[in-house]
Formats: C-alpha cells, sequence, structure tokens
C-alpha cells in the first residue's frame, strides 16, 4: 500500500513526535529505514578495516554512485561524492586557475557561506567579483536580462566563471540555472551551479542542462544520511578540478597534450572518513519510491508550500513572496513577517526567534531579511501537512507581537 503524506508519515523519520519541524531546508532528515543499513556499513568498517576501506567498499561506493547518477542523468565517472555542497563550492572555486583581474560573475543571494567564499577567491587571487544584486520577487527573464546587461556592460572576454544557485537559500526561490548555464556558454563562460537544495526537489537532467561545474547535497531533499552531497565536473573539465583535500592521486593536468582524468581517483580518498553515508543513497532512493517516486514527492511538497505559505500569510496577515509567472516556490515558501519598528538588531532578532520558535512553540522556520522586510522561510515535507504550516504561523505571530513590543 502506498503511503499517505502529512504527519502520520513523521514516524518514519526519527524527528521527536511533538516538534513541528518546517525547516527541512536546513538540515534536512533521513528516514528510519536507513538506519539498519547506515549501521551494517559502519559495523564492516570496524570489524575488518582493511578488507572493507582497502578493497570491498569500492564497488558498493560504486553502485551508489550509478543509482543516483541514472536519477540526475549523468555518467557515474562525472560524480564524486563529498560531504557537502560548501566542500563542493570550495573545491570549484580553488581549483580554477585565476588571473589577476578575471572576473565572476554572482549574485547577492549566495549562500552566505559561498559569499564568503567568494570574498575569499578575491582576496587571495585579485580575481574581481562582479555581484549582481537581485530583489525579489523577480521573474526568469529579468533576471537573465540584467546578467545580459552585465555580461556585456563588463566585457565577455574578462569573466572566467559565473556562480549561481539552483535554488537559493534565502529567499527560499527557484533560480532560472538552466537558462543561466545556456547563457553563460554563449559568452564563453563557465557555470558553476550551488544545487545545495536540488536534488530531490525538482527533477535534474544533468546532461541537458550541461553545467561546466554541479554540486547538489543528498542530505538535504533527497533523504541521505547528513555529510552526503555530490560534485558534477563534466569529463571536459574534470582537468581543471582538484578536491579541496589533496591525497596520494594528485596529478597535474596543465599539460593539454594529456587528456587522461585523474578525477575519480583524486576525489575517492579524501582521507580517513566515515564513508558509510554515501552508500546509503541507493536506499534513500527506495524509501522515496516505496512513498510514490519523485513525481509524487515533489507534487507533494509543491502543492503543500504553495497551500501552506497561504494559510501562513492569512495568520501573520502578510503575503508570500512570489513573481507573476508563480514559479519561485518549489518546497520552499516565504511567508513575510509582520515585525513594525524594533529597537533589535538583526542578529538579536534572528536569535530571538530561533530561541523561541525552537524551546517554546517546538517549531522552527528559518527568519531572515530581504530588502529591509523580514521573511520566514517555511519547508514543506512529505511528513508535513496544512495544520503543521498553521502552527508553525501563530507561533511566528506570537514572536512578532513579541519583538513588536521591543
Ligand atoms: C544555497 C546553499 N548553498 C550551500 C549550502 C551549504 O550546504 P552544506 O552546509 O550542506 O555544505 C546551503 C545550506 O543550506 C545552501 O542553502
Amino acid at each position: 500500500m502506498m503511503a499517505t503524506f502529512g504527519c502520520n508519515l513523521r514516524p518514519d523519520f526519527f524527528l521527536e513526535s511533538q516538534y513541528i519541524p518546517l525547516n527541512h531546508g536546513s538540515f534536512g532528515a533521513y528516514p528510519r529505514a536507513l538506519r539498519p543499513l547506515l549501521h551494517y556499513f559502519q559495523e564492516k568498517a570496524e570489524t575488518h578495516p582493511d578488507r572493507w576501506l582497502r578493497r570491498e567498499m569500492f564497488p558498493v561506493l560504486q553502485e551508489n554512485r550509478e543509482a543516483v547518477a541514472n536519477m540526475i542523468h549523468c555518467d557515474p565517472e562525472e560524480l564524486a561524492f563529498i560531504m557537502n555542497a560548501s566542500y563542493g563550492m570550495n573545491t570549484v572555486l580553488r581549483s580554477i586557475p585565476m588571473k589577476e583581474g578575471d572576473k565572476i560573475l554572482c549574485f547577492s543571494t549566495a549562500y552566505n557561506a559561498v559569499d564568503r567564499l567568494l570574498a575569499y577567491i578575491q582576496d587571495s587571487r585579485k580575481a574581481k567579483l562582479v555581484q549582481l544584486e537581485l530583489i525579489y520577487p523577480l521573474s526568469d527573464q529579468q533576471i537573465l536580462d540584467m546578467t545580459r546587461e552585465a555580461i556585456e556592460r563588463e566585457g565577455p572576454e574578462s569573466f572566467k566563471l559565473g556562480v549561481f544557485d539552483a535554488i537559493s537559500s534565502v529567499p527560499g526561490v527557484r533560480f532560472p540555472f538552466e537558462k543561466m548555464c545556456k547563457l553563460l556558454k554563449e559568452y564563453n563562460i563557465l557555470s558553476l551551479v550551488d544545487g545545495a537544495h536540488a536534488i530531490g526537489q525538482i527533477p535534474l537532467d544533468l546532461h541537458a542542462v550541461d553545467p561546466d561545474f554541479f554540486t547538489t547535497n543528498c542530505h538535504k531533499w533527497l533523504f541521505a544520511p547528513r555529510g552526503t552531497a555530490l560534485l558534477y565536473v563534466p569529463k571536459r573539465n574534470q582537468r581543471l578540478i582538484h578536491p579541496a583535500i589533496i591525497n596520494v592521486s594528485y596529478k597535474d593536468h596543465r599539460d593539454l597534450e594529456d587528456q587522461r582524468s585523474s578525477y575519480q581517483d583524486e576525489f575517492s580518498w579524501p582521507g580517513t572518513i566515515d564513508f558509510s553515508s554515501y552508500m546509503c543513497v541507493k536506499q534513500a532512493l527506495k524509501y522515496r519510491d516505496s512513498l510514490g517516486g519523485e513525481d509524487k514527492i515533489q507534487t507533494y511538497c509543491n502543492d503543500l508550500a504553495r497551500k501552506g505559505g497561504q494559510i501562513a500569510a492569512n495568520i501573520l496577515g502578510t503575503d508570500v513572496l512570489e513573481n507573476d509567472e508563480k514559479n519561485l516556490t518549489l518546497h520552499m515558501v516565504n511567508v513575510r513577517l509582520p515585525l513594525q519598528n524594533t529597537t533589535l538588531t538583526d542578529s538579536q532578532i534572528t536569535n530571538h526567534f530561533y530561541d523561541k520558535l525552537m524551546y517554546e512553540h517546538n517549531t522552527m522556520a528559518s527568519p531572515y531579511k530581504h530588502n529591509n522586510k523580514w521573511y520566514a522561510r517555511l519547508s514543506a515535507q512529505v511528513y508535513l501537512g496544512e495544520e503543521d504550516f498553521e502552527h508553525a504561523a501563530k507561533a511566528l505571530l506570537s514572536v512578532c507581537s513579541d519583538l513588536n513590543k521591543q
């Protein structure tokens, strides 16, 4: 029998029964069904470390890479398991050869750590960041137009790379990454896509989109245990990339005659770690199949985010951050908060929300400020129903009333 989505599915996960979790977007959660397998692989590493870590785990990792490559339409040889999207973004940005003055196109909505990583690349490589400010709501076309205009203005040949999200963190909105890859290709500019939120939230066809580099977290929307992500590098670019942790397989590929790739060897051993979570990806896909498959899961979450967002906006007396095409909302919905003037700093406000939501209301939805307005990002998931959005919205309203008095 097919599972029914909603709070009755919550016991499939380890989440506390009284906790109303509307923040899947931050750290993900994995189903109980994966735990025995995770422990099984950990035990294999303990009972005979040499056999396991030198030989026997590699075919298991390969099977998992094949399963996920099949899902996102690429070759397993183009995928490397890595611990998280932060590692993927660091790997690419620290690897790509840059010379002084090379420009990097980026956006004001980059994830906070990626924003600092870009600042580091600017400082250490003397690259120049061309950052475009995005003030939502925006249509895909507006984003593409302002990008084209910036490239033309700055001179296409001065750009080395464009860095952008598939789905941004705050605001939690879809970004037209497919069209952006195409646009950059027109100008011969490399594309690095931060797809931290992508796999499991949207269908992916990497060969069709053809980014130059793409990273995605399996521990967010795919239900793999934490510390599981992917880096996709098509064969043509593998010679440009070395992992952020260099291992014994490092090879210099600057000689253009040498077309051999050491990508898989360089990424397969990031020093001694627990590889077990990577081996649970196939099982995560099986669990998703048992719920009815990607379409069913993704449609449920998209619908719930839209309905739940409207419920929350009605309770808060505000609105949902959407454009005219209504294509910003996927599994995360952004609802404006009725915060008036308060004397508190942004960080005090954020921490006040965290403390009150987590410890008094036993719920969580990420508060953030965009264009001088406060919003909450509420994540839909298969283990949630509309009543959970109602609970979170009432909690947010209560915290706002509290803050409006300060
Ligand atoms: C857009 C984006 N990029 C990167 C990250 C970093 O992910 P991780 O902490 O798994 O490395 C996040 C995390 O939420 C994110 O939202």
